[in-house]
């Protein structure tokens, strides 16, 4: 398997990539986030576990700046979100991969352009280095021959695979990774796991992963943070919070996914 190339702008292993100070997230009358503070040093993988409706997704959609909070700071790189000029977001957002649980890719594009389109147009390389680097990010996830397919013509687990190279495509900083795995097949869901443990092994990518598959998150994450009730309540190395958990409410959480 070949490594993708290093970053554009490596940021300092071990510094922070990603920062919430205080944030807090209302829709209506509903908090969701509420002050929450955590953050993600360059380099590590953390995944944040919750209760369905916790928030999570939210939390990643404001670092996508799809969504704005209404108190508090978020800083990517060093660089603060809100409020924030057009270019700076267009800069955060070259910083930040996403996948999404619903593969969204592009059905009208066969796979390598699902893969071109962004890193021509918005960092402009030329065809062909673009076409290079989506052959090899699909030798990566394991689906060279594939270039040439519509999504369509792909299974779940293929086209979340093609999703994975095409956020990779833009070589992020950072990987955010939504519950990828929960609208697939139950047999596709360990093919796209095993990527994604490759991805993590060989790569200097930073991880941010919500997912329910525990198993994944003991194998890959050096720190996983239980977030309920619009606060990070319990954060740790996954030994600790799957082995030994502090909290009655991540217990409990675990004593029913698990
Ligand atoms: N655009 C929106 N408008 C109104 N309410 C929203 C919006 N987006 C999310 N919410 C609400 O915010 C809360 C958190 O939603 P979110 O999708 O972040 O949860 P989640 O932790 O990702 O859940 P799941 O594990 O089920 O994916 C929910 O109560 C949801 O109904
Ligand atoms: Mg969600």
């Amino acid at each position: 398997m070949k490594e993708p190339d290093a970053h554009a702008n490596p940021p300092v292993d071990g510094s922070e990539l990603i920062r919430f100070d205080h944030v807090t997230k209302r829709f209506g009358g509903n908090t969701v986030l509420d002050g929450l503070d955590f953050s993600v040093d360059a380099g590590k993988h953390v995944t944040l576990i919750g209760p369905s409706g916790s928030g999570k997704t939210t939390i990643l959609r404001l670092l996508m700046t799809l969504l704005k909070p209404d108190e508090g700071t978020i800083t990517v790189a060093g660089e603060q979100l809100f409020p924030a000029s057009e270019k700076q977001v267009r800069e955060v957002r070259k910083k930040i991969g996403m996948v999404f649980q619903q593969f969204n890719l592009f059905p009208n594009m066969k796979v390598l352009r699902n893969i071109t389109e962004a890193p021509v147009t918005v960092l402009g390389l030329s065809k062909d280095e673009a076409e290079q680097r989506a052959r090899d990010l699909l030798d990566l996830v394991g689906l060279a021959d594939k270039c040439d397919a519509y999504p369509t013509q792909l299974s779940g687990g293929q086209q979340q695979r093609v999703a994975i190279a095409r956020a990779l495509a833009m070589r992020p900083q950072v990987l955010l990774l939504d519950e990828v795995t929960s609208a697939l097949d139950p047999e596709l869901v360990a093919g796209v796991l095993d990527v994604l443990r490759d991805i993590a092994r060989t790569t200097d990518i930073t991880m941010l992963c919500v997912t329910h598959e525990m198993n994944f998150a003991r194998d890959i994450s050096d720190q996983v943070l239980m977030f309920d009730s619009g606060h990070v309540i319990e954060s740790g190395p996954p030994e600790k919070i799957f082995g030994d958990p502090e909290h009655d409410r991540t217990r409990e959480f675990l004593g029913a996914v698990l």
